[in-house]
Formats: C-alpha cells, sequence, structure tokens
C-alpha cells in the first residue's frame, strides 16, 4: 500500500527571509527556488508580493523558472495583496495563493481592531477574491495557537464554503506544547474532515517548533510549513531537515506516511542557504550542523569503528554528505573532474560560462590554498550562479593599517572599461574601504549588517563576507557578498556586490514600468 503523503511547504524564503539578517536577493532567490525543487518541496512560499516591488519581482522570476513545485505568494487578507499575490504568481505551472488574518482575541482586539464578525467576513471576501487567481488558495488563522476553538472552527467552515483548499493553523509566538498542538489539530482535522488538508506552521521560541510539527503530524496534519535550517521570525521556523528525517528515521512512529523529499538533497540544500544568508547553521544543530556526525569521544568513535549503528541513528549520506569524498581536488585537477565534481555537488546546471569563471576562480584557489573541500567549491559555484551583472568591478587594493595609526585605503574600480582609484581614511579599515568605494562609484553607501563566516577549516579557510547596505533611505537595503582568501578584500567585494544589486534591481523595475506604461 502506497503511503500517505505528508505536504512539504517550504518558506524559508519568505518566512526564512524575515530572520534578522537574512535577505537575499533576487538571483539568490531564484537559485534557492531551483535546489528547493531538487529537494523536491510540495510547495515553495517564494515571498511576499505585496512587501515591495523586489519581492514582487523575485516571486514572478520563480514563478517563471520552477516547473514541479507549487509557486506561492503570501497576501495579507487585503485586495491590494491578494492582486500582487495573484500578479506575481501568473506564470507559475502550479500556483498558490496564501492568504492570512489573526483569529486570537489578543490580535483581533489590539492588532487588528476589528471585531470576530469583521474578520470573518474579511477573511471571506479575500478567499473569494483569491479563487480568481488561482484555485489553490491557503488560508492561515494567524496566531490559531492562542484562538479560541470555536472560533477556528466557525472562520474555518467561512472560508472553505469560500473556496479555500487548505487551512493553516499558525502557533505564531511558539507557544503551544507538543500535547496542546496536537489536541487542537486533531479537532480540527475531525472537524474538516475530506474538506480542506490541515496545515501547521510552528515558530520555535521555546525550541519546540519541530516537536510540535511532529506531534501535528501524528494528529492529522498533512502539511507542514517549515524552512531550511530553521530560519525565520525571531527563534525561527521549524527546520525542515529535522522534520523529515524524523518521519523517515522513525518509520514506525509514522507508520503508513511520508514526504516527497529527496533527502540526499538535505545537506546541499543547506549549505546553499548558509552561503547565501551567511548564517550558519550551530555546530551542533540536529542533521545539519557542522557536528551532527562527529564523533568526539573515544568510547563513541571505537563504538562506531566496530558497527556505525552503535552512535549513528542516520547515515551521513542519507542527507547527501559524500564523507568519503570531502578532501577534494588539487591544483592539478582539470576541468574534466571539475566538472564531474560540480555534478556530484548537485550542480548540474551550469552554463559553460558559469562553468570556465569558476573554474578560472578554482585554480586560482588552489594556487594559494593547500587543501580545497566540497564546501569551497561550493562557496565558489554559488557565487558564481548568483552573481549579478558586474556594473563595478574592484581591480585592486591597498590598506595601510599600521598599529597606531589611522587606517586608509586604496582601491581601484572598474565601470564600463574604465578604471577609477581614489583613496581613503576611516574610523577602522573596513570603514575606510566602504568610504573609498563610495568616493569612487559616488553612491553613499549605509552599511545596516556585516557578517563572516569561514567557508572550511583551516588557517587558510575561504572568507564568506556578507553584508546588508541601503544606497538610499526609502528603497530595500540589498545584499552583497564577497568570496575571498582575504577578508579584507571579501568585504569589499561584498560591498560592491550590493551596489550592484542595487543598479539591477533599479533597471529591472525601470523595464518593468517602461513596460506597463
Ligand atoms: O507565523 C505566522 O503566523 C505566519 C503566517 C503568516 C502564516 O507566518
Ligand atoms: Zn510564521
Amino acid at each position: 500500500m502506497n503511503n500517505e503523503i505528508i505536504k512539504i511547504f517550504d518558506t524559508t524564503l519568505r518566512d526564512g527571509e524575515q530572520s534578522p539578517g537574512a535577505s537575499m536577493n533576487t538571483e539568490e532567490k531564484i537559485r534557492i527556488a531551483s535546489q528547493l525543487e531538487r529537494l523536491r518541496v510540495d510547495i515553495i512560499e517564494a515571498g511576499f508580493a505585496a512587501a515591495s516591488p523586489g519581492d514582487f519581482d523575485a516571486i514572478s522570476q520563480i514563478a517563471q523558472k520552477v516547473t514541479h513545485s507549487t509557486v506561492c505568494s503570501l497576501a495579507r487578507a487585503i485586495d491590494k495583496d491578494i492582486k500582487a499575490a495573484g500578479d506575481a504568481i501568473t506564470n507559475a505551472k502550479f500556483k498558490r495563493i496564501h492568504t492570512f488574518i489573526a483569529t486570537s482575541s489578543i490580535h483581533m482586539e489590539h492588532k487588528l481592531k476589528m471585531t470576530p464578525e469583521e474578520v470573518i467576513k474579511r477573511a471571506v471576501n479575500s478567499v473569494t477574491y483569491a479563487k480568481e487567481f488561482t484555485n489553490d488558495v491557503e488560508f492561515s488563522c494567524e496566531d490559531a495557537g492562542r484562538s479560541d476553538i470555536g472560533f477556528l472552527k466557525e472562520i474555518t467552515d467561512a472560508v472553505i464554503e469560500a473556496g479555500a483548499t487548505t487551512i493553516n493553523l499558525p502557533d505564531t509566538v511558539g507557544f503551544r506544547m507538543p500535547s496542546e498542538i496536537g489536541a487542537m489539530i486533531k479537532t480540527m482535522s475531525e472537524y474538516t474532515k475530506g474538506r480542506a488538508i490541515i496545515s501547521v506552521h510552528n515558530h520555535n521560541d521555546l525550541g519546540l517548533g519541530v516537536a510540535n510539527s511532529l506531534e501535528s503530524i501524528l494528529n492529522g496534519a498533512r502539511q507542514v510549513e517549515c524552512t531550511i535550517n530553521g530560519l525565520g521570525e525571531r527563534a525561527g521556523n521549524a527546520a525542515l531537515e529535522e522534520i523529515v528525517m524524523a518521519v523517515k528515521t522513525r518509520r514506525n512512529i509514522f507508520e503508513g506516511l511520508d514526504t516527497n523529499i529527496d533527502t540526499k538533497e538535505i545537506y546541499p540544500t543547506s549549505r546553499l542557504i548558509a552561503n547565501i544568508t551567511g548564517i550558519e547553521p550551530q555546530p551542533n544543530k540536529a542533521i545539519v550542523g557542522k557536528n551532527a556526525f562527529a564523533h568526539e569521544s573515544g568510547i563513541h568513535q571505537d563504538g562506531v569503528l566496530k558497527n556505525k549503528e552503535t552512535y549513528e541513528i542516520i547515515r551521513p549520506e542519507d542527507i547527501g554528505i559524500d564523507s568519503s569524498d570531502t578532501l577534494v581536488l588539487g591544483k592539478h585537477s582539470g576541468r574534466a573532474a571539475f566538472k564531474d565534481k560540480l555534478k556530484k555537488l548537485g550542480f548540474d546546471d551550469v552554463s559553460d560560462d558559469e562553468l570556465n569563471a569558476t573554474f578560472e576562480r578554482f585554480k586560482e584557489l588552489a594556487d594559494k590554498k593547500k587543501s580545497i573541500y566540497d564546501d569551497d567549491i561550493r562557496a565558489l559555484i554559488t557565487s558564481e550562479m548568483t552573481h549579478i551583472e558586474k556594473v563595478y568591478e574592484l581591480v585592486a587594493m591597498q590598506l595601510m593599517d599600521s598599529t597606531g595609526g589611522v587606517p586608509s585605503a586604496a582601491v581601484t574600480i572598474r565601470h564600463k572599461d574604465k578604471e577609477e582609484t581614489d583613496a581613503s581614511i576611516g574610523g577602522g579599515t573596513i570603514d575606510a574601504v566602504f568610504k573609498t568605494i563610495d568616493r569612487v562609484t559616488g553612491f553613499r553607501g549605509r552599511l545596516i549588517d556585516y557578517k563572516v563566516i569561514s567557508v572550511s577549516q583551516g588557517k587558510d579557510a575561504l572568507a564568506n563576507v556578507t553584508v546588508k547596505v541601503t544606497f538610499n533611505d526609502n528603497e530595500p537595503a540589498m545584499i552583497g557578498h564577497g568570496l575571498s582568501l582575504d577578508t579584507m578584500l571579501a568585504s569589499a567585494k561584498a560591498y560592491i556586490g550590493a551596489l550592484n544589486s542595487y543598479l539591477s534591481m533599479q533597471e529591472r523595475l525601470k523595464n518593468s514600468t517602461t513596460k506597463g506604461a
């Protein structure tokens, strides 16, 4: 008999992006969506179309690119949001609108200032309007975890009647215990049986997001909303990889149930998200943390050498870690071996130009770095595949930072085939570098966030710098990444990357307005 499928609704690109410091640019979101599709998630929540023109643009592009997964946009229960969501997903093969309104007394009274009757009316209108764009409409009772069960039944009846096909019951503030969530889901799935799919969306404020999701599955939820690496608002969302691997590993508990996820894509997806957001999962994070399969104690090592199952309940290869092959290519490796490696790492849609450019960078790196690891290759190819047009390009940089002296930087930048050099002092070296870039380009950036992570191991590890910069306080901040053995060079590249992102976004918006005019 076939197993019943629990739909995996990935919201890394929407709720995950609400993690402080996790913003992504459009090219990165498209790359992530492609990887989520390889992972075989059922639904990709690509963003919140009405939030900004940038979000709208990213969702539209993802909708055009993705072919198997359903592409979804979030929308508040207001017409302008629903229209933006519907327009953004127009070209998706499978499309969904996810609309929501709060249903707990505290939210209705203090945030919405609406009566329960008004909330129901708004919810019904929104679902009805959303149905004009797609048949697949999800309705979320925001803060369901703290809502009255009688009211949940009432609003659910009304929105199902209006055409909602999935009812999502989020524990928005991560307040509930597994037994409480389980009871709510049991009641609601029995109540709606055969009329709609019951979904859950659990936040992790008490560290219970995954436990609550698993308990929900056992009580009838057939869709789970989650994010890669557990990214998300505040303490994050339930982690996709933990939910999926629990269902797979504990077959006797989740009897007759399964997901469509290709678990071998879990680790590559986790690395992609960490490289792009600059947010590393904590080392001891279940499934994808750096130490998740490391056995430190002698007794454990001895056991694992004798029989892996003594201390391993999941095989690293099941989530796509090829432990036999971590130390990879060297400077004598050829292009064919490099291409083969990329394929093994899941990058089989690399264009010739991307391959050539990454191979060049790999050769330069191999000249300077003793050991090159899979994670280095992943970082190189990700930065190549998500790069935007290099309107400005760093040519050279020189720093003066004698101890006790004034930090200063000289930077040469190429723009439209012309090179320009300038120098500036700053409060610190990075400040000097960024100020000089501002002087050369004529754009004034305000740094909002700066992160550096080391890509693999060793003193000669690659530095992956992520910056968040605004070039106009009335417009969204832009993200830039820089990859280099030298942290200062990586920082300069990241800052210039953010500027290029800004210019590319301006260009796209100009084109879409011209087309629409
Ligand atoms: O946490 C939440 O309630 C949400 C909804 C918009 C689904 O993210
Ligand atoms: Zn949420």
